[in-house]
């Protein structure tokens, strides 16, 4: 097998969220890419091939065809598969920990791993605590490596967080208390930073960035939706107990010490300057109001 690098950058989640937007700004920088994918067939998979990205075949827990998938390839790029239910956190340990054999099996001269806001301790959230122990992992792997710890994404208030309009007012309802900010960033901006630290235009000071765009309480959120739609605007703080589950329900007491997390937006604009806030995020995506859901 030839070890020759070839300027390739792999990105592994391609057709996922994050992943995704790694691929559209290193597509946007003219990078080769070549994506780690466990079905080539799949429409998303054949969508990132008809723009030039090259789809190479995994399994997870095939380590040959992860450290193949790797060969000469300049940079790696990855994260690691949502886990919702506490059985998931062993797999998604599994997954990022057989990433980062595989990696150093081929020799990946930079690695930039995408796990979450406060990774570099034990939290006692489980799938935050599977991130920091593939951080660990990482960290002592010998490589060159570079974490970025996602905030939660602004993508989240167009499905699971989404504001609701009602009797003519956006209400936003989270189980985060009202004067406790929620830390965010866009999922487009985690593109556009990963590319930068990828492709060497950018470091992260110390090796590690929390990626956040804004900072805002949930009344300021709901005031940002209430703005853009030119409505009243309202927010309701609700009990933990209106989450599904377990890891959710630990992430929120988690996100309610926000105090124990201070947020340095300034480090993150050093490498994105244009990384958005919450309301150019609203005008950038040309979010609207939903429909009504009660009253007139
Ligand atoms: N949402 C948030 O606010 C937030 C904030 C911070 C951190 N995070 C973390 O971000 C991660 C999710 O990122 P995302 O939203 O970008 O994910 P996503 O959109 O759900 O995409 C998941 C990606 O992983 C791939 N994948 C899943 N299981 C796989 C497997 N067994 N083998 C190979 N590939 C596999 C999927 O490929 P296929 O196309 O084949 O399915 C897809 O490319 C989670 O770890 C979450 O904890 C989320």
């Amino acid at each position: 097998m030839s070890t020759q690098r070839t300027g390739t950058i792999a990105v592994f989640g391609a057709t996922g969220q994050q992943g995704g937007a790694v691929v559209d700004a290193l597509l946007d920088h003219k990078a080769r890419v070549r994506a780690l994918v466990r079905n080539p067939q799949s429409d998303r998979a054949q969508a990132l091939a008809s723009r030039g990205v090259e789809l190479a075949a995994i399994r997870a827990d095939d380590p040959a065809s992860l450290a193949a998938a790797l060969a000469t390839v300049e940079g790696f790029y990855f994260m690691t598969p949502e886990a919702n239910r506490l059985e998931e956190v062993e797999a998604e340990i599994r997954i990022g920990t057989a990433l980062v054999d595989a990696a150093v099996e081929a020799g990946v001269p930079h690695v930039v791993f995408n796990s979450v806001f406060g990774a570099d301790r034990e939290s006692g959230v489980p799938h935050h605590d599977s991130k920091h122990a593939i951080e660990e992992h990482l960290r002592k792997s010998g490589l060159r490596a570079t974490m970025v710890r996602a905030t939660a994404f602004m993508e989240n208030f167009t499905s699971v967080m989404a504001p609701s309009l009602e009797r003519g007012e956006i209400v936003l309802r989270l189980p985060l208390p009202e004067d406790v900010p929620l830390k965010m960033i866009s999922v487009r901006d985690i593109g556009l930073i990963a590319a930068a630290l990828l492709l060497g235009t950018a470091e992260a000071p110390g090796g590690a960035v929390e990626l956040v765009g804004d900072e805002l309480t949930g009344p300021q959120i709901a005031a940002a939706f209430g703005t853009c739609a030119g409505l009243a605007a309202r927010y309701e703080s609700l009990p933990l107990s209106v989450l599904p589950n377990d890891l959710d329900k630990a992430m929120f007491r988690q996100f309610a010490k926000a105090e124990e997390n201070p947020s340095d937006l300034a480090v993150v604009r050093s490498i994105e300057p244009a990384t958005l806030d919450l309301a150019e995020w609203i005008r950038a995506t040309g979010w609207t109001a939903p429909t009504n859901v009660a009253g007139s």
